[in-house]
C-alpha cells in the first residue's frame, strides 16, 4: 500500500489482503474498536463475500486463539485464556502465607480475571460479575470491593495508595466520584474487611523472579468454586454470554 491512496482505496486494499490471507473475516466488536480511538464504520462482510464466495464471518472458533474443552472449567479459562496470570497467583500465594481462610485464597486467585481476560476499566465489578453464580457472596463482594479500596489506604492494617499508582496516574489524580461514593458505603460494609484484604495481598509490583503454578490452588479452586458441569459459558446462568465471549471474542452474532 503506498501513500498517495486515498483513506477508502486503503480500506479496500486491507480488505482484500485480509480476504487472500484467510478464508474467514474478522469483523470486530464496536469496543475494541473504539478501544483503538476507531469510529470508523466496520468492514463490510457482505461486500467482501461478494468479492470471495469462500469467505466466511467467525460464528464458531477463532482459529488464531487457543481452542477451548467443550465444557470449559475455570482451570481452562486460566490455561487458554487469563494466562500467564503470574499476578493473581503469587497474590494467592501471600494470601495463604499470611494464613487466610480458604475463601478469600479464592477471593485472590480471582480478583484481577477480568483485567486478564475480559476489560480493564472498572475490573473489579466485572470480575465480580463473572463469578457471581459460582462463589460464596463475600468472594463476589470482595472482588468488587478491591476496585474501590485499593485507592483509599487503610493504616489499621499497614495499606497505603500503591507507590505504583502514583507513577501510572500522576499525583494529581483522583478517583471518579462513583468510585468515592462506593467507597463510603463499602467502608461501612460488613465485609469490608474482606475486600480490604484482596487489596493487601494484591501484589502491586510484580516480581518476576517468583514462579508459582495454578495447581498450587487445585484444591482451594475445588472446594471454593461451583464448577457447572456443563461447562462455563453453557450452564445458562445470568453470566453464560460473558465467558462465551472470553472464548469467542470475534464472534460475529
Ligand atoms: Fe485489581
Ligand atoms: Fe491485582
Amino acid at each position: 500500500m503506498n501513500d498517495t491512496m486515498t483513506l477508502s482505496q486503503r480500506a479496500d486494499a486491507l480488505e482484500q489482503q485480509m480476504s487472500d490471507e484467510l478464508d474467514y473475516i474478522v469483523i470486530k466488536s464496536r469496543l475494541y474498536s473504539l478501544a483503538d480511538g476507531d469510529m470508523s464504520p466496520p468492514p463490510n462482510a457482505g461486500a467482501l463475500m461478494a468479492k470471495n464466495p469462500k469467505l466466511r464471518v467467525l460464528m464458531g472458533d477463532d482459529p488464531r486463539l487457543p481452542p477451548m474443552p467443550e465444557k470449559p472449567t475455570l482451570v481452562d479459562f486460566f490455561k487458554y485464556r487469563f494466562g500467564p496470570a503470574m499476578h493473581v497467583l503469587q497474590s494467592a500465594r501471600h494470601a495463604v502465607n499470611a494464613g487466610l481462610p480458604e475463601k478469600m485464597v479464592l477471593a485472590c486467585l480471582l480478583h484481577d480475571i477480568s483485567t486478564m481476560g475480559f476489560i480493564r476499566g472498572d475490573h473489579g465489578y466485572w470480575g465480580a460479575q463473572l463469578v457471581e453464580p459460582y462463589v460464596d457472596e463475600e468472594v463476589t463482594w470482595a472482588i468488587r470491593a478491591h476496585q474501590v479500596l485499593r485507592f483509599y489506604p487503610d493504616e489499621s492494617v499497614g495499606y497505603e495508595y500503591p507507590q505504583s499508582y502514583v507513577k501510572a496516574f500522576g499525583v494529581d489524580y483522583r478517583p471518579d466520584p462513583y468510585v468515592e461514593e462506593d467507597y463510603r458505603r463499602m467502608r461501612n460494609h460488613k465485609w469490608y474487611m474482606s475486600g480490604r484484604m484482596i487489596t493487601l495481598h494484591d501484589i502491586y509490583s510484580f516480581d518476576p523472579s517468583v514462579h508459582v503454578e495454578l495447581e498450587e490452588f487445585t484444591d482451594v479452586i475445588g472446594r471454593n468454586f461451583r464448577q457447572p458441569k456443563e461447562g462455563l459459558g453453557f450452564d445458562n446462568s445470568p453470566v453464560a454470554h460473558m465467558w462465551r465471549a472470553m472464548i469467542r471474542p470475534a464472534k460475529y452474532l
